[in-house]
This record gives structure tokens, sequence and C-alpha cells, in this order.
């Protein structure tokens, strides 16, 4: 089972454990069904070699608490150690093996690497939804060797980032922010096709304003981001919210000079860090009639204190609402989960560069792998629940 553990470490400590909670219903599932459980995943990037800093140990301690089954680790992920531990493996045991990335074959989907694990188990079940964006031998590769199916996990989120975005009740508000646009535009232009309404906020946002003319003091977009901003205006103008306020700063650091000014107020030098308060006032009247939101993407600098006003105020507001709310993973999940408010949300994802290219409207090759890449996806009512099919 490939699953996404690639979870944010301090030395040694996990700091966020929701990608392991995640794995928990297949995991489950799969014990009660009578299988034993081999588990693979990465953490971080090491580049091809073992690196103790970003071994999944910790990983494994947690699992130890969580699972009331014996749970076991194996130090490599193939060759001889792994061999060993899966042949040790009990019915109803989970053995997790080491990162994946400490083995270069991983990144370079070496077939070689892929033929090495997959002969450690009988089927394969993909759980690594944050992962399923990266062609690697330990979500692709493998599938070539093994029947191969999605767990849980990934059904979850096709459903939410997949079908209820594609066919969305109506108003439909998307919310976008984050930095450059040209990380972004595919995921603009792939919105703007469903949606009644895109609001901006954060470094994109700037780049929309600056195309307009308007000068955003020392937040300044390459030539080539404010032809795209512009295009976009152009054609969907009517349709793409910007802030009509900001948080500006003397610099960009926490402990900078700041104050609010209009959009076409940014003094020379200065930073825009967040959308100001009459924008968060504008942003919020309009979420509160939507049927559907989705949001990806912080408002400001939310890491500094005086600058996450923006992201928390619009995280309330979307909590609030009484639509379907989808949130895509990376900051804006942290955002979520600072605000406090995630059990409000109907879905928060747990992959990030995966949930991005999702709202791409692009396919997903850890997906496009799997024997049950076409079933039907359970239909969901407005609370996220399963509706009866
Ligand atoms: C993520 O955290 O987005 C995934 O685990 C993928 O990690 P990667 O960007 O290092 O491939």
């Amino acid at each position: 089972m490939r699953v996404d553990f690639n979870v944010p470490l301090q030395d040694g400590a996990i700091l966020d454990d929701r990608r392991i909670l995640a794995a928990l219903p297949t995991m489950n599932y799969l014990i009660e069904h009578g299988a034993s459980i081999v588990l693979c995943s990465h953490l971080g990037r090491p580049k091809g070699k073992a690196d103790p800093s970003l071994s999944l140990r910790p990983v494994y301690e947690r699992l130890r608490e969580l699972m009331e089954e014996p749970v076991h680790f194996a130090s490599d992920c193939v060759g001889p150690l792994a061999e060993k531990a899966v042949s040790e493996l009990k019915k109803g045991e989970i053995l997790l093996l080491e990162n994946t990335r400490f083995h270069a074959g991983e990144t370079s989907n070496d077939p070689d690497f892929a033929a090495q694990l997959a002969s450690l188990g009988e089927i394969f079940v993909n759980d690594a939804f944050g992962t399923a964006h990266r062609s690697h031998a330990s979500n692709v590769g493998v599938a070539k060797h093994l029947p191969a199916v999605a767990g849980f996990l990934i059904e979850k989120e096709l459903a939410f980032l997949g079908e209820a975005l594609e066919d969305p009740e109506h108003p439909y508000i998307a919310i976008l922010g984050g930095s450059k646009i040209a990380d972004k535009i595919g995921v603009v232009t792939h919105l703007l096709e469903r949606c009644d309404l895109l609001l901006v906020g954060g470094g994109i946002a700037n780049s929309f304003l600056e195309s307009k003319g308007l000068d955003l003091g020392a937040s300044r977009s390459e030539p080539e981001v404010l032809r795209t901003a512009a295009d976009l205006l152009a054609r969907d103008g009517n349709r793409i919210k910007l802030p009509v306020d900001l948080v500006v700063a003397d610099k960009f650091a926490e402990d900078a000079e700041h104050k609010i000014v209009d959009v076409d107020q940014v003094p020379e030098g200065w930073w825009s860090l967040d959308i100001g308060p009459q924008t968060i006032e504008s942003f919020t009247a309009v979420l509160e009639g939507a049927r559907t939101v989705v949001w990806n993407g912080p408002m400001g600098v939310y890491e500094f204190q005086a600058f996450s006003k923006g992201t928390i105020a619009i995280a309330h507001a979307l909590a609030q609402g009484k639509g379907m709310k989808i949130v895509g993973g990376g900051s804006s999940a942290d955002a979520v989960s600072l605000a406090g408010v995630e059990d409000q949300i109907d879905h928060v994802s747990t992959g990030g560069g995966a949930s991005l290219r999702m709202l791409e409207g692009r396919p997903l090759p850890g997906v496009s792998v799997l024997l049950d890449k076409q079933a039907p996806l359970p239909v969901l009512d407005e609370e996220g629940n399963e509706k009866p099919s």
C-alpha cells in the first residue's frame, strides 16, 4: 500500500499527522478483510541517498500508537532487509518500509526498482493522493506488476476535487491566492470555465492589479506574468473579483511597519502582504450566498501574524457558508487548521501539488495507472455524505 506519509517534522517530532490519520480507513479495511499490509512512502527530498533526518521511523512510532495491530519497521524499502521483514509478517500485521526516496530509482521511476518493490506484495493499493501528481516507481512503476487499485482517501479526494467541482451547485465561487500567477494560470483558466465568480488575493492579486496599471510598490511582477494577467482580465474580468484595499509593509518581515491603503495608494518601496478590511468584507459577503466554494492559496503572508488577518477571515467566512466547502492542500489546509475551522469544511485535501493539478483539470499519473480509475465515484450530497445510488 502506497501512502503519503510525507509529514512535516521538527527535530524528529511530527508537527502534523493529518496525512497519517487519512490513511487509516483504508488500512483498517484491509486488516478487517484478512490482509497484512506492507506500507511504503517517501519523506522529504533526500535525492536518492539515505538521510537519517528523513527516516520514516517517527511515522512508525506514531502508527504504533494509532493501530491496535502489531506494526513493524524495515530500515530499507527493497533488498534483503525488506524481504526478510515481509516474509516474517503475519496476517493482520503491518510493516512500514523506510523512505522510498533513499533510492534514486524511486523518482526516476526505474523499472528494476519498481519490480523489487512490487515483489513485496500481491495486490497494490494506492492511497497516496498527495503524491499522485508524480510519476514515480512506488506509485506508477509498481502498478505495471500488480493488480493496482485506489484506496478510500484517493477515492474521497477525487469525489470532492473532481466530481463535485465538475458539476457544482451554483452559485459556485472559487477563491485563489498564493504566489505567482505563472504557476497557477492553468488553475485560473480551468476554474473560470465552471465558477460564477473568482475571488483573488495574495501574490496573484498583486499581479492582476499591476496589470491594470496600478503601482504595487516593491511587489513587482515579471512582464510575462503581467501580460497573462491582462489577457485573463480582458477575457473574464467581469467574473474576477480583486482586492480594493491592502495591508502594506515597509519591508518583507514579521516586524515590518504596516498600514492599510487602497490598492492605488501603495507607497513606493512598500510590500503588499495581505488583503485589507474592505476586501475581507466584500469577499465575505459574496461567500454567504455560495452553494459551492473551493479555496486554494492564502490571501497574504499568513505565516507572519500581522499579515494573517485576510487569510484567517476568509477561512472563517468559508466555514460559515451553507453550501459545499472544499479546500486545497498545502498552505490553504494549514490556514484552515490555524483558524480552527477544519471540522466545518466538507473536504480539506491532503495534497498540495496534487490538488492544484486537479483544479487545473489535468489527470494524475498515480490515478491513471489504477484498474478502478473508471469506476463510478460516489455522488455526494451538499453535506459531503455519500448519496445512495
Ligand atoms: C507533497 O507533500 O506535496 C507530496 O508528498 C509530494 O512531495 P514532493 O513535492 O516532494 O514530490
